[in-house]
């Protein structure tokens, strides 16, 4: 196949890093972004007026009109609205599962039951339904902390977690959860460093991709509430050697297999957020496409083509593609915030500063240009990036970016790597 016409579908610092990394490869001639943010238009045709990515009528439409070779949808909410259904029904070829299978992230009780069916270890886990009466509440709160884990069962982009200590802050975000009428699900506190395992899943084949930790808290120390994400870096140099192997034998190619078992096979990026224990990695949560900004540092440091990649997936043919290779060293993400982010972040503030349209040191996650100024549109503004050879000098190429760039009352984190940089993280 020669000179690809893509589509991606969303408008974030992952679509942003997809559209990067899409438009090196020398497969694709011809990119497209719906609805995209106008930074995104140095690499691809940014189509604006498709803003209601959970429409899949919206979303083919905009299809029949381009007539992509390949759809490559980044966020959840598509997917979970079946817009990759509605794609594939007329024949095109999407990244991204379908609704039934993109319920490993769409419901976390079905994520659940898929685990226990396919013996993987993960949370102990109850399900509170929006008229628990107060009394159950009590008894299940009893039953599980301190810590709590309270989740919405539903999407809620990282925000519809709480992990507290505090009792009343539990009760809070349960009585929170039940007014918007979602079950809230209770869990059992998985200790141990976090990962996150990114695979490319085709029914039963599963391809890893670089392991990378994120850092959800808002504040440094892990402190404050917790976000979508403040920032990656990659790979963990504490992970043992076989780390992604087990996680890929004991975790991802059980799913694949439940899923295929269940006639929902999955094709796609199966996210597996995990914390390594005592007794190796247990699952905290699966989602059903890259992350972000984990995707922003992982691609950084790929060598083999992203579209022909992508690709192998959405055509059923990832068995039969190249190893995958990857630079050596490190990438670190670093996620400059507006102020108010994640409460009420705050929009239209100017941002400045080198490296603004320089894709190997920024990319855009929330962004507008007005009068000709790019201005903050949004919580997580830019992602900074640094490489290097070793996480610190990563880390430290990631900061010198950032210094150089202004936007009122914007924040971020002064300690992304910084444990593992330290050599103190250890499992
Ligand atoms: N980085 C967390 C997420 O993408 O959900």
């Amino acid at each position: 196949m020669w000179g690809m016409r893509i589509l991606v579908i969303g408008s974030g610092g992952r679509e942003h890093a997809l559209l990067k990394g899409l438009a090196a490869d020398k497969l694709t001639s011809d990119l497209h972004v719906a609805p995209g943010s106008p930074a995104m238009s140095t690499i691809a045709t940014v189509h604006p007026d498709y803003s209601k990515v959970d429409d899949p009528e919206q979303m083919l439409e905009l299809a029949r009109e381009l007539g992509p070779d390949l759809v490559v949808v980044g966020p959840e909410i598509p997917l979970v609205a079946g817009v990759a259904d509605a794609l594939r029904g007329e024949g095109i070829a999407v990244f991204g599962p379908n609704k039934d299978a993109a319920r490993i992230e769409g419901s976390k009780a079905f994520a659940k039951d898929v685990m226990a069916a396919a013996n993987v270890k993960t949370a102990r886990a109850e399900q509170l339904e929006p008229g628990a009466s107060q009394q159950d509440i009590d008894a299940a709160l009893d039953r599980f902390g301190p810590r709590y884990v309270v989740k919405d069962d539903g999407l809620a982009g990282g925000k519809g977690v709480v992990v507290t200590e505090d009792r009343a802050e539990a009760l809070a975000h349960v009585k929170a959860v039940h007014e918007i009428g979602s079950p809230v699900l209770l869990e059992s506190f998985l200790d141990g460093p976090e990962v996150s395992l990114f695979c490319l899943v085709d029914g039963e084949t599963v391809v890893p991709l670089l392991p990378a930790q994120d850092h959800k808290r808002a504040y440094d120390n892990d402190e404050g509430p917790n976000t979508g994400g403040m920032g990656a870096y990659t790979p963990l140099p504490w992970l043992p050697e076989d780390g992604v192997q087990r996680i890929v034998d004991e975790v991802c190619v059980p799913v694949a297999k439940e899923l295929v078992a269940r006639g929902c096979a999955y094709s796609g990026l199966l996210y597996a957020g995990l914390a390594w224990g005592k007794e190796g990695p247990a699952v905290v949560e699966f989602n059903c496409r890259f992350g972000d900004p984990e995707t922003q540092a992982v691609l950084s440091m790929l060598d083999s083509p992203l579209a022909e990649t992508l690709n192998a997936v959405a055509t059923g043919s990832l068995a039969e593609l190249a190893p995958l290779e990857w630079k050596d060293g490190y990438a670190v993400t670093v996620v400059l915030a507006a102020e108010g982010y994640p409460a009420s972040p705050r929009k239209g503030d100017p941002i400045t500063g080198a490296g603004l349209g320089d894709l190997d040191k920024v990319l855009h996650a929330g962004t507008n240009v007005m009068d000709g100024k790019v201005v903050a549109n949004g919580g997580r503004v830019l992602n900074i990036l640094g490489h290097g050879a070793t996480l610190a000098e990563a880390r430290a190429a990631a900061y010198e970016t950032l210094e150089g760039i202004e936007l009122d009352g914007g924040f971020y984190r002064k300690d992304i790597g910084q444990a593992a940089e330290d050599g103190r993280i250890s499992i």
